[in-house]
């Protein structure tokens, strides 16, 4: 599987929550080292940070400075990389380049397969770059994370700026690599970052592949209620009835919680970890199942996978089983729940309790992920109740960013994104292939229409989050082998013109 469910996931565990205007969980534990984020989830075969079989590459560090940017600050740190030639031509044979997203980037080369499995074709070396303040490639060791001052260095930009001196090292020091075309590729965020990085480096990179790229999820520029509207079909499509069972849930909690005793009750029904205790803890309970409905329209992919959770085939379709009738009792209606959300949390069977303060999350960055969203990444998320099943929520910019003053010390700035990178005027620019998958929420703040010749978009209609990256599968549905054909295609005519030039 590509390297999917990303910004996703964590915008939705982030975002959502400051959307929904609810304590954040990951504030709750703020100043944990990444690593100790990533263990208080439980450990699933798809985190261990090991290389699957049949992936060799090789671990390296670069010696990056802290600040681009400004020359006060002459302080350094080292970039971890991951790099393998064994299919490269190396007579300036192409360059793939991963943009790493927020998280551990050993986690990305193993959920990228397209990657490895284009490499032969395309003659390719691969390079999986950490993204700053993810991972091992922290500027700060420690505290990183433990000051808005720590934290100052962590942006978009400084990260494309990582990537660009790491590929002008890599050609000046590998024999053979000096003329080597460089494809950038990434999904999620690390989509978003290889479009920019083609926007801000074109001397760097030819080209690039943003695949599940939300590069319009920002202020003013797509509807902020988009993103809840498709989770909400990808439910209407799975089952009968399936959407209004969700919808019809929400009062149904709010009844059932209104006293001790249906707190009790729906404590044990769920099996939770942590008893309810109070209205705040219910709102808590809404705002998790919202979660993990969100989570699962990002994978809701054609066959069994553990890229977030250990999953079936078309997950919603199974969850849409217990889901079929919105006008049960309150008591039939939860338990109905608890089993459809059962099969995310507990598909393993493992699952000794269910806990509302965790979030599918686990491998990204929550911490450096909050903080960015906090800054630059404020991307709008709304509902209304009545074109989704969720309940009504404004975006309330005033209370996201009084949360991020709490949290962090800083206030986000959301024009900034539009300003840098161009918001929908980005025709300037090109060969960027946006994809997207129409399952996924994220395809909401994708670029879904042809803006020229050379910065196209192909659209997956049966493909949630960036599932094109994923490696193949036998029930890879159609519309997801044509996309990897195209983009494949699009690739080599980029690496012929630049030969041609050279
Ligand atoms: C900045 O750091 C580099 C190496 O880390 C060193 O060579 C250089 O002299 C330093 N510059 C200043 C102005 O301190
Ligand atoms: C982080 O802190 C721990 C304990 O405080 C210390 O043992 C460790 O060396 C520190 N690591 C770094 C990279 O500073
Ligand atoms: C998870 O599934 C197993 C096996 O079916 C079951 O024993 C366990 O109670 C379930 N856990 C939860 C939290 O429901
Ligand atoms: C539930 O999750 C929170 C946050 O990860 C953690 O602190 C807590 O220990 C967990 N509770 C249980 C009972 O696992
Ligand atoms: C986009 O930018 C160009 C100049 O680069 C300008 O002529 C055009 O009006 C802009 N379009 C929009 C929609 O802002
Ligand atoms: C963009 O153009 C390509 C090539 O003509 C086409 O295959 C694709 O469907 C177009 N994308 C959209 C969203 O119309």
């Amino acid at each position: 599987m590509g390297s999917r469910a990303f910004i996703a996931a964590a915008v939705s565990s982030a975002l959502l929550l400051l959307a929904l205007g609810l304590p954040n969980p990951a504030a709750a534990a703020p100043h944990l080292p990444w690593a100790a984020q990533s263990l208080r989830l439980s450990s699933l075969p798809s985190r261990a940070p090991a290389p699957a079989v049949g992936l060799s590459y090789e671990t390296h560090y670069l010696v990056q400075q802290v600040d681009h940017f400004g020359f006060d600050v002459n302080l350094t740190f080292k970039q971890r990389y991951l790099i393998t030639d064994q299919y490269w031509k190396n007579n300036n044979g192409a360059i793939l380049f991963y943009t790493g997203n927020e998280g551990d980037i050993t986690w990305f080369c193993k959920n990228t397969g397209f990657m490895w499995d284009v490499a032969e074709e395309l003659k390719a070396m691969l390079v999986f770059a950490e993204h700053r303040y993810y991972g091992e490639s922290l500027p700060f060791g420690n505290l990183s994370f433990s000051d808005s001052k720590h934290l100052n260095y962590l942006t978009s930009e400084q990260a494309l700026a990582d990537f660009a001196v790491l590929i002008e090292y890599l050609k000046k020091t590998i024999p053979g690599a000096k003329n080597s075309p460089v494809i950038a590729i990434g999904g999620s965020y690390g989509g978003m970052l290889a479009a920019w990085f083609r926007m801000k480096y074109p001397h760097i990179v030819i080209g690039a592949l943003a695949a599940s790229a939300p590069i319009w999820q920002f202020t003013d520029l797509v509807s902020c209620g988009k993103f809840f509207e498709i989770v909400t079909n990808d439910f209407k499509k799975s089952g009968s009835k399936c959407s209004e069972t969700i919808q019809s849930s929400w009062k149904a909690i709010d009844r059932l919680t209104s006293t001790g005793e249906g707190l009790q009750w729906i404590s044990e029904v769920f099996h939770l970890c942590n008893p309810l205790r109070s209205q705040i803890d219910a709102i808590m309970l809404k705002s998790w199942l919202a979660e993990t409905w969100v989570n699962l329209a990002m994978v809701d992919y054609p066959y069994s996978s553990d890229f977030l959770m250990p999953l079936p085939a078309w997950p919603i379709k199974e969850v849409c089983k217990y889901l079929t009738d919105p006008s049960a009792s309150d008591k039939i209606l939860v338990q109905n729940i608890f089993r459809a959300v059962n099969i995310y949390y507990n598909y393993s069977g493992e699952a000794s309790c269910l806990n509302t303060s965790q979030t599918a999350t686990s491998n990204l960055g929550i911490q450096g992920w909050n903080y960015q969203a906090c800054t630059e990444m404020v991307m709008p998320i709304c509902t209304t109740g009545i074109s989704d099943m969720f309940e009504p929520q404004e975006w309330d910019f005033a209370a996201y960013s009084e949360q991020c003053f709490q949290e962090w010390g800083v206030r986000p700035r959301p024009s900034w994104i539009p300003t840098v990178f161009g918001g929908k005027n980005i025709s300037s620019h090109s060969n960027i292939i946006f994809s997207n998958g129409a399952l996924d929420p994220w395809y909401a703040g994708g670029v879904n229409e042809n803006i020229t010749d050379t910065l196209v978009s192909i659209v997956i209609p049966d493909g949630a989050h960036h599932l094109d990256l994923c490696a193949r599968n036998a029930d890879d549905p159609e519309s997801v082998l044509l996309a990897r054909t195209m983009e494949v295609d699009y690739m080599k005519k980029w690496i012929t013109q630049f030969q041609g030039h050279r």
